[in-house]
């Protein structure tokens, strides 16, 4: 038995898969990985395979990077954790101070947790308690988009709204108003509701969540800047919180550092997971303004009840701190417009294969449908079945083929991982060989 064939036996016999039916655990094809460096998954016999969905969306930089290498292995030589009650340390207060010098004006406190849906509980929790604690506590409900999503623990699923992960769960959430979905994409009718809701109810809402400008496990579906303005100026006449998860359009995936930043808007929370410890370990925050951090104030039963074991993991902060470090020597952001340019061309001609509809894309993020099914269709995953063969790794949702390579990836690479997005489309929408 080869060694893939005998973690594959091991995997299918006890581990349990994200998002994986134990039937589909058992039949469909597994890429075993051995390492991997910049957009590359490499198997033991050194196939080369472009990690075409960023490791789940968080590798911005690259696998492998060697400033991460050697920082994560600097910081494990002093220390690899320590509780952040009554006590801190230079990776996690440094990088508080680093982090607020790159947000969007304003947010200048910042609350460690160790993954995205859990930066989206915190700021539910902080948005509640701070009203129910400065003397507002009928503010104590939430607005949210049509076909959000903000993980899968149950207050993020309570705000979101993509029913194939979370109907199910429906009997145990709480109850978030959120207007009807948009129709032929026409998004303005959304918000115009939205707000609607808002100027109803302004009084009983707590906060407002949305994911800036890309609703990402909806399927890739983009919003245009002027509404996110529009809603911000809305949250503020309301005097409600405007709660923007970044988790997934953070750290430049979607062009500037912040997907609110193309509407030069500053939420009054924000949440930042995945690409903030350049994809390596588990590591997030939820950043909040000073209004908010003053309405803890007082004796200790006024305190944010929240915290985990792991809040402002040396190791991860060490990381982030050196992916921040990254973005400025290297300007990462600004390395990557031709690179986002070019993927935007690539995309767009798309649209000349029969049966590719919607190609769209913002910044390093970019998306196709290839049938009207969406998250149920099977064809995305028919052609990521030949992209694997070809030689890239795509994860679609459903009939909607995304692409979100490092920030930083080689040209040729890009190149070739459209090649094979090409190929492999026009060979199971064409037949062609
Ligand atoms: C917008 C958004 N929020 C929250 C999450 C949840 O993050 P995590 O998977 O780290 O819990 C995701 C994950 O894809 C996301 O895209």
């Amino acid at each position: 038995m080869s060694s893939d064939d005998e973690l594959i036996a091991l995997d299918r016999a006890h581990l349990w898969r994200p998002y994986t039916s134990s039937e589909d655990h058992e039949t469909r094809p597994l890429l075993v990985v051995d390492r991997a460096e910049g957009p590359w998954l490499i198997t033991a016999e050194g196939r080369r395979v472009l990690d075409a969905s960023g490791s789940w969306w968080c590798n911005n930089i690259g696998h492998g990077h060697p400033r991460l290498r050697a920082a994560i292995t600097r910081q494990s030589e002093r220390m690899m954790h320590c509780t952040l009650a009554a006590a801190t340390h230079e990776p996690a207060s440094r990088l508080a101070a680093e982090l607020v010098g790159v947000a969007p004006d304003g947010l200048s406190r910042v609350f460690y947790s160790d993954n995205g849906s859990t930066a989206v509980e915190v700021a539910l929790k902080i948005a509640f308690q701070y009203w129910q604690q400065n003397g507002r506590p009928e503010r104590n409900r939430f607005l949210a988009l049509p076909r959000g999503y903000h993980g899968d623990t149950l207050g993020a699923m309570s705000a979101g709204d993509v029913d194939e992960f979370t109907g199910l769960f429906r009997p145990l959430l709480f109850d978030v108003q959120r207007p009807p979905d948009a129709v032929d994409h026409r998004w303005e009718p959304v918000f115009e509701r939205l707000f609607a809701l808002l100027r109803e109810a302004a009084d009983q809402i707590a906060g407002v969540i949305v994911e800036p400008m890309v609703q990402g496990a909806a399927g890739m579906r983009m919003y245009p800047a002027g509404l996110l303005a529009r809603l911000r100026e809305e949250t503020k006449r309301a005097d409600t919180l405007l709660i923007a998860d970044e988790v997934f359009t953070g750290l430049g995936r979607t062009g500037p550092m912040w997907a609110c930043d193309h509407a030069g808007v500053a939420p009054d929370l924000l949440c930042t997971a995945k690409g903030l410890s350049g994809g390596v370990l588990p590591f997030a925050a939820t950043l909040a303004t000073d209004r908010i951090y003053d309405g803890f104030r007082g004796d200790k039963s006024r305190a944010l009840m929240h915290g985990h074991t792991f809040c402002g993991n040396p190791l991860g902060a060490a990381i982030a701190r050196e992916v921040l470090a990254i973005y400025r020597d290297d300007d990462v952001l600004q390395a990557a417009k031709p690179k986002a340019a070019k993927l935007a061309t690539g995309i767009q001609n798309m649209i000349d294969v029969a049966g590719v509809t919607a190609p769209r894309s913002l910044g390093m993020c970019a998306a196709f449908e290839v049938g009207a099914l969406g998250y149920a269709g099977t064809i995305g995953w028919q052609i990521s079945d030949v992209a694997l063969e070809l030689g890239a790794h795509l994860r679609p949702l459903g009939n909607t083929v995304y692409l979100v390579p490092p920030l930083n990836i080689e040209d040729a690479d890009l190149d070739r991982l459209l090649d094979i997005v090409r190929e492999s489309t026009e060979r199971v929408l064409l037949g062609a060989q």
